[in-house]
């Protein structure tokens, strides 16, 4: 006869629900031992059931009751067994995730933008795919005329609509002509954007980026260009010893026409600008091309000459970032490698104000 202390400890060391199943079936399935021996009671006499059949009951009952124990035990470590494997560590530090960073050239056009802002101007924009009549014949430069031989122009193949070349803006120049046939005079506006010029070397790549500015008004004269420039150059640089030299030159746009040097000097093996170009240890650079509108331009934007005069300029902005920043090779600009970019990167945050300083280093 089957002994209890036996089948409880055969239960005990199941050790999976599987084999825990297949015993309570060999035990008290239909054709299990025990129910077997419980078949047995029927033919047995009354004292013989006396005696055996309390026997057998507890025998049903113990394994019945060490099977539900077993079985509970089972589930119980499986449940933890898979409660473990499933545990995220929330002590651990986060995974470094990759970090973007606002490009040199966006930053110091919303540094332009934010100085210019303060001075009353708002931002104008123009297509990069121009036509020749606002890229050069608005601009004073007809058909022939030898400046546009300088611009090194991208030219499409096919004419526009109106029979006019198409080509890639050689400046932002003509955003100019745009502003003002769109919203007449009084007008302060800049305009940032990519220019194209086939060109290419260290200091030169096939696009590069200008803002343009311009002024038109009553009675507008040099010294509003003068002092427009001054300002904008010393809050740009975050310095006031910016000293600036305007020397006569030739733009088919601007007449007169000054070019703009400001002074600097090498520190470190870089150029910082600051104090004048003729101190010693200093020298000038050319910044800008600026100068009095011509009169026949504002005569093709529809505005009377005689009655509205003012100012314009137009300088590199990749250049400006250099000078700013101290990168020394234009063409990494544009190479997009990320260590680059991690070192001459700013932060989203670092958003240019006038109060905070429009552009301090991430
Ligand atoms: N468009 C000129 C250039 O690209 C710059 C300029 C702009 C000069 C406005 C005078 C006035 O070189």
């Amino acid at each position: 006869m089957l002994e209890l202390n036996q089948v409880v400890q055969e239960i005990e060391s199941a050790d999976t629900l599987d084999a825990l199943e297949a015993l309570r079936v060999r035990l008290l399935g239909k054709a299990g031992e025990i129910t077997a021996l419980l078949k047995t009671l029927g033919g047995m006499s009354p004292e013989q059931r006396q005696s055996e059949g309390p026997k057998i009951q507890a025998l049903r009952e113990g394994a019945t009751a060490a099977i539900a124990a077993r079985k509970a035990a089972l589930e119980g470590a499986a449940l933890e067994a898979r409660l473990a494997g499933e545990t995220i560590d929330l002590s651990l530090p986060a995974p470094a995730t990759p970090r973007g960073s606002v490009h040199p050239i966006s930053q110091v056009m919303d540094e332009l933008a934010e100085v210019f802002a303060d001075l009353g101007f708002a931002v104008a924009t123009g297509p990069e795919i121009e036509d020749d009549w606002h890229n050069f014949t608005a601009l004073n430069m007809p058909e022939s005329h030898p400046a546009r031989a300088m611009h090194d122009t991208f030219y499409f193949p096919d004419k526009d609509g109106q029979g006019r070349d198409m080509l890639l803006r050689t400046h932002t120049s003509p955003v100019q002509i745009r502003a003002m046939l769109d919203q007449g005079a009084p007008i302060r506006v800049i305009a940032p954007g990519r220019v194209y010029r086939s060109d290419s070397d260290a200091t030169h790549t096939p696009m590069f980026h200008q803002i343009e500015g311009l002024v038109i008004d009553k009675g507008i004269h040099l010294g509003h260009l003068k002092w427009t420039l001054e300002t904008f150059l010393k809050a740009y640089f975050e310095r006031d010893d910016i000293v600036l030299r305007l020397r006569p030159s030739y733009f088919p746009f601007t007449e007169p026409s000054v070019e703009v040097d400001v002074g600097y000097a090498f520190e470190g093996g870089r150029r910082v600008v600051g104090g004048s170009g003729d101190a010693p240890g200093h020298a000038w650079m050319e910044v800008l091309g600026s100068g009095m509108v011509n009169r026949h331009v504002i005569a093709a934007a529809g505005l009377d000459p005689d009655e509205w005069q003012g100012f314009a300029f137009g300088t590199g902005v990749d250049r400006l970032a250099m000078l700013k920043y101290g990168m020394d090779d234009l063409r990494a600009f544009f190479d997009g490698d990320v260590r680059w970019l991690s070192h001459y990167g700013f932060s989203a945050l670092d958003v240019p104000t006038l109060s905070g300083g429009v552009g301090t280093p991430a």
